[in-house]
């Protein structure tokens, strides 16, 4: 079975990639490189021995998609291309607007050409906004968010939903990631975002690195048991297999289903620090600093859906997560 892995030299795109090859998936990447390196590539291939057919290709460029459909007996999608900088959407929002629906949809309009009929696509519990209570379900609205990033994956969710309502034969599995951390055991794969990270774990990874200074604490004074905003942190590794897991139940089904991947477990931003600390043996330099606009307090998963609906559920602790963070932070560029 050939999949295309749209953003597949991205941080859990090229975590997923390995994970499909590793279960005998053929796998061709599509991505532009806006932010990812070429590099993933060869990483994925001395990981697995088998490298993945890539194309250097904006989604949003319909002519090229045909050719990789037409190059390639593609059986099914997992979808992760697109701008997913919360903070920079605010300031761009059309280009987030254009450049995630665009592409999003020209990818549908091929894949219809070509009678593709599974979709995993990447959204994010941000699409759950400021209102519902948490632990989140799958059940609860989803049709708020505080970012355009973030609507423009509520406005995905809806163009699925309504595409698949109208062609039932199809499938589309909405996949609500948490906060993903951590690296693939081997150190080779990892978050590494151009320029400074907006996200916690990547910056935590330089401030320990000595490339950056030091690590603010976007606020201590939040409703939570010590102060500072909990998140449900899982280990790229289980999302990538979460991945997996819903392509096989794509095969073998139709319709569409949002599955929220997380632990169901709440850590704080101090939390994480001091387990950052431990597991690694190091001090971290970091200091208090206001609140960031658009921080909730508090949220994670019920996870109770991915394990009944796909059979999946979190295996790796935060140790691991900090650890295998660590791991590939010391060894960047
Ligand atoms: C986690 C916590 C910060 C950096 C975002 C997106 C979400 C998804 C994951 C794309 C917060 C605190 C952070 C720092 C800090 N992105 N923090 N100092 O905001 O939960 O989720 O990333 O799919 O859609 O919303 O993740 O890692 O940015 O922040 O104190 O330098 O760490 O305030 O409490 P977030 P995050």
């Amino acid at each position: 079975m050939t999949v295309l892995v749209t953003g597949g030299a991205g941080y859990i795109g090229s975590h997923t990639v390995v994970e499909l090859q590793s279960a005998g998936y053929e796998v061709v990447v599509a991505d532009d490189l806006s932010n990812a390196k070429a590099d993933v590539i060869d990483r994925i291939e001395t990981i697995t021995g088998k490298r993945p057919v890539f194309y250097k290709i904006d989604c949003a460029d319909k002519a090229a998609l045909r050719g990789v459909f037409e190059n390639h007996p593609i059986d099914a999608v997992i979808h992760f291309a697109g701008f997913k900088a919360v903070g920079e959407s605010v300031q761009k929002p059309l280009q987030y607007y254009r450049n995630n629906l665009d592409s999003t949809m020209t990818l549908m309009e091929v894949m219809e050409e070509f009678d593709c009929k599974k979709f995993v696509f990447s959204s994010s519990a941000t699409v759950y906004g400021p209102n519902n209570p948490y632990p989140y379900k799958e059940e609860m609205p989803a049709i708020q968010s505080s970012s355009p990033y973030g609507w423009t994956k509520v406005m995905i969710e809806r163009i699925l939903t309504d595409y698949v309502t109208a062609h039932p034969d199809c499938c589309a599995i909405l996949l609500r990631y948490f906060n993903p951390i951590g690296s693939h055991e081997s150190g080779l794969l990892g978050d590494d975002p151009n320029g400074i990270p907006n996200n916690l774990m990547p910056y935590i990874g330089r401030v320990a690195a000595g490339k950056l200074e030091k690590l603010t604490i976007f606020g201590d004074d939040y409703p939570t048991p010590d102060g500072t905003c909990q998140r449900d942190y899982l280990h790229v590794v289980d999302l990538a297999v979460g991945h997996l897991k819903a392509l096989e139940y794509a095969r073998e089904h139709e319709g569409v289903e949002a599955v929220n991947l997380g632990t169901g477990n709440g850590v704080s931003v101090m939390e994480l620090v001091h387990a950052f600390e431990k597991a690694n043996n190091i001090t971290l330099s970091y200091v208090v600093g206001p609140r960031r606009d658009g921080d909730l307090p508090a949220f994670w998963a019920d996870a109770s859906k991915a394990q009944i609906l796909l059979g999946w559920k979190a295996t790796h602790s935060v140790e691991d997560m900090c650890r295998s963070a660590w791991d590939f932070a010391r060894n960047s560029k």
